[in-house]
């Protein structure tokens, strides 16, 4: 039987799963994607798809990498997993362990495995809980996030979230998050006061939610260098600075949820690079394998591994997963790391992404398009009903999105924006491709 007369079966088998994130009506009939190579998807039935998404953002060296497959593969039959609980370590996570410290922030030496970026996000807040009880500062229970923020979809990580979608079905949230408006230059939800830019209002929100909220309540504010879900929300240059005098005023931990951003995506290795600011705890996943096999983690600055180290032992860090420095995970990571050092990949990401940006600018002469956006590889157009009101037009979005997938091109809407997140390895040629392809879907759009 051909791939082609097995698609109905693998189908009808795929109903008796529950797909992440979705209506169960939008996989009635899902394309089933068969095999990958370099920035392209196949499906069973014989569709080839630009993945403009990298999988979902992480797909950093691009599909087929062999020399991941193999280290996987030699790992799996050398020691695939071992507990890393007490008194037991493996040589792919000591090893990894060892090339992160300081590898993306100088202060940050200290890396907890985890599996993804719930998992990094949940770890984060705990740890900054567990730092401020140690500090004898017990009130310090809060954490502010910030609007159309995504930090995951355990419990606390949701609570962070920014987006109502996300908590609505699921009742109340864990009590202490508070949210302040993201520095998203096209849209500024909160207030701006005469002469103020947005990164100016954007961080003094922060600084008037500690002072209302008291300091000592504040453990921690969270941030996507880059908003991802949120809809590609790339900063002002002047907020993040910011930011990092007010969580060190307020005594406030500054956690970087680097989980896109990470590993090349913004044309930086790590994005706050961009503007010169290191966190006290930096938060990644999906880049450091480039999606090839799940892992994720949480890096901390030395004052929090002392306050861990230094704790009585009744008072010990109880936290930590089954698969926290998974051998056959970190053995991947460490060999994709090489690659994208050793490809140049942060270097392409930043020059293709220049291309990219310009590119997607050009599409802004549509009426629906109001404007290109991005950072590296990590890029979105905003879609609205007309330029006059700029109203955000969903229906439009995801219409838009369905349109380029029949093209061939894989765009993902993120609120009323489509993102374009290729893999780093992509050539300025295959960049004109997904303007091109963009460019041909919005004027049959528009020729209707
Ligand atoms: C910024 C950010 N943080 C956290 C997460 C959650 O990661 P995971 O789905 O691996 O739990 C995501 C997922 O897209 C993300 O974009």
């Amino acid at each position: 039987m051909t791939s082609q007369s097995n698609t109905a079966t693998w189908v009808e088998q795929d109903q008796t799963q529950l797909h992440p994130l979705q209506h169960p009506s939008r996989h009635s009939n899902p394309l089933v994607i068969e095999r990958a190579e370099g920035i392209y998807l196949y499906t069973s039935d014989g569709k080839k798809i630009l993945d403009g998404m990298a999988g979902l953002w992480n797909v950093n060296i691009g599909y087929g990498s062999t020399e991941l497959a193999d280290v996987a593969r030699e790992q799996m039959i050398t020691l695939p997993f071992t507990s890393n609980f007490a008194g037991m370590t493996n040589v792919p996570a000591s090893r990894l362990a060892e090339k992160l410290s300081g590898y993306a922030y100088p202060n940050l030496k200290t890396t907890l495995f985890t599996s993804g970026g719930s998992e990094s996000n949940e770890s984060a807040f705990k740890t900054a809980l567990f730092y401020w009880q140690r500090m004898g500062q017990k009130n310090k229970l809060k954490i502010i996030a910030r609007n159309s923020a995504y930090h995951g979809i355990s419990m606390a990580a949701t609570s962070a979230t920014g987006i109502s979608r996300y908590h609505t079905p699921f009742g109340p949230q864990v009590p202490g998050f508070l949210h302040i408006p993201a520095p998203n230059p096209h849209r500024y939800d909160g207030d701006i006061k005469a002469g103020e830019t947005v990164g100016q209002a954007a961080a003094r929100a922060l600084e008037e939610t500690i002072l209302r909220e008291g300091a000592d309540t504040i453990a921690a504010f969270i941030a996507e260098p880059v908003q991802g879900v949120g809809g590609v929300i790339v900063p002002p240059d002047d907020y993040f600075p910011l930011i990092r005098a007010i969580c060190d005023k307020y005594e406030v931990l500054f956690i970087a949820d680097e989980v896109i951003t990470g590993f090349g995506r913004t044309g930086e290795m790590f994005a706050l690079n961009h503007w010169r600011v290191q966190p006290d705890i930096l938060t990644f996943a999906k880049g450091i394998t480039s999606g090839y096999i799940p892992l994720g983690g949480m890096q901390i600055s030395d004052a929090i591994r002392e306050a861990i180290w230094n704790a009585p032992e009744a008072e010990s860090y109880m936290h930590g997963y089954t698969y926290s420095g998974h051998a056959t995970a970190c053995a991947v990571g460490l060999k994709n790391i090489e690659i994208l050092e050793r490809e140049h990949l942060v270097r392409n990401a930043r020059t293709s992404g220049e291309i990219l940006l310009e590119g997607l600018g050009t599409l802004t002469e549509f009426p629906q398009v109001d404007n290109a956006r991005g950072k590296g590889l990590i890029c979105a157009i905003e879609i609205v009903k007309d330029k006059t009101s700029r109203t955000p037009d969903m229906a439009t979005t995801n219409a838009l999105m369905s349109a380029a997938m029949q093209a061939g091109l894989r765009t993902r809407a993120v609120g009323n924006a489509l993102a374009f997140s290729p893999p780093l390895t992509i050539t300025a040629e295959e960049v004109e491709t997904i303007v091109q392809t963009m460019g041909d879907v919005l004027v049959k759009w528009n020729s209707k």
